[in-house]
């Protein structure tokens, strides 16, 4: 059952909500009128953000173009627009990135993250959600599920890049009492993704009957949910969320990689034969699961998109947007394939 909400935002500062989950948090919120004082979006548009994804609503947010690395830009945006409350998803978000150029991992996740906390600090925001991830925790063996005690242990630059980044909200809510909480999710999928990640590489390549690229052996496990499920437990943790906690989110949902790609090739119609099985990713995490009771038993939040119908949706929203997926797959986009799948 859900509880009533105790914490009321007024205008909210969403950063990366240009990128594929932000951008869906800023339209559900948008849709469902939830900030009485709106919302402002502060994303530098990296490869991997997109004010197209959010085009249709242009009129109904405030857009600031800039970096959270950039002290006095992040300052003015939060005292300009009266923002009361944040909602950090920027990041660099692709492990295998983070293997072929790390620093800009630690440049935006760790200090980024540094950079907005002080400035929210010093303008007495009444709440900051900082969204994390379940690859904090590093891998799991066959059984178990993280819980929000688990002991980080990341393996990639991503995943210690965002553990680092914790560590730091961590302590801001511990030594100045800031009011912030950490949510942990699991892996998501849905439309606005960035071709780059395994669904959506799949569906795009499956779709061109290109050679689908599967890490080693295929076996590795992914505990999958629906990015408006995750959108909706970010808004629960908004208006119910303890601060200095952690919430892990998830889905109860575990697949391996390569029945996702069976998957993703039977609701295209399309052959196995596609399947390429190419040289593994460095220190792959074998699996992950999250055990979300504590988000359930504490917010009342579960998730409400069972996967199958989920993916259906997601494989239509990616064949009728084929112009948005083939405008983002850019030149950049082009390079890091191929480094990615031929030069490694
Ligand atoms: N995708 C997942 O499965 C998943 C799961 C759990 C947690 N997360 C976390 O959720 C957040 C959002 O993930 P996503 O998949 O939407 O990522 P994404 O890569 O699609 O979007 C990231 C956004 O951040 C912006 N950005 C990057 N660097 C910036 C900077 N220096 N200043 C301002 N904006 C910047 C980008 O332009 C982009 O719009 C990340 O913090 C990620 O760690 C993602």
């Amino acid at each position: 059952m859900t509880q009533p909400d105790s914490y009321t935002p007024r205008t909210v500062l969403v950063t990366g909500g240009a990128g594929f989950i932000g951008s869906n948090f800023v339209r559900t919120a948008i849709e469902e009128q939830r900030f009485t004082g709106g919302i402002v979006v502060l994303d530098n548009l990296t490869y991997a953000g997109n004010l197209e994804n959010l085009a249709d609503l242009k009129d109904a947010f405030a857009f600031v173009h800039g970096d959270i690395c950039d002290a006095d830009l992040v300052r003015k945006t939060l005292e300009d627009h009266a923002v009361d409350t944040v909602v950090h998803f920027a990041a660099e978000s692709h492990v295998d990135r983070s293997i072929l150029g790390p620093l800009v991992f630690t440049r935006t996740n760790v200090l980024g993250t540094h950079v907005l906390l002080e400035a929210s600090r010093q303008r007495d925001i009444g709440k900051f959600i900082h969204v994390s991830t379940d690859e904090v925790y590093g891998s799991l063996g066959p059984d178990g599920a993280f819980t929000e005690n688990t002991p980080i242990a990341p393996t990639s630059p991503y995943s210690a890049s965002k553990a680092a980044s914790d560590l730091i909200v961590q302590a801001y809510a511990k030594t100045f009492g800031f009011p912030a909480v950490i949510t942990r999710c699991s892996n998501n999928y849905g439309p606005f993704q960035f071709p780059e990640k395994l669904i959506p590489l799949m569906i795009t390549n499956a779709v061109r009957d290109l050679p689908l690229p599967v890490y080693g052996d295929g076996l590795n496990v992914r505990d999958w949910i629906h990015t408006t499920d995750h959108t909706r437990a970010i808004l629960a943790v908004l208006a119910r969320g303890v601060p200095g906690e952690v919430y892990n989110i998830g889905g109860l949902n575990e697949w391996t990689n390569i029945d996702i790609v069976r998957l993703v090739l039977r609701l295209l119609g399309k052959p196995e034969s596609l399947i390429t099985h190419v040289k593994d990713r460095l220190a792959h995490d074998r699996r992950y699961a999250i055990d979300p009771s504590k988000i359930r038993a504490d917010l009342g939040w579960e998730p409400l998109i069972a996967f199958e119908d989920g993916m259906r949706q997601t494989v239509d929203w990616y064949l009728a947007r084929q112009e948005w997926w083939t405008r983002v797959m850019t030149g950049e986009y082009q390079d890091y394939y191929k480094k990615q799948y031929f030069s490694r």
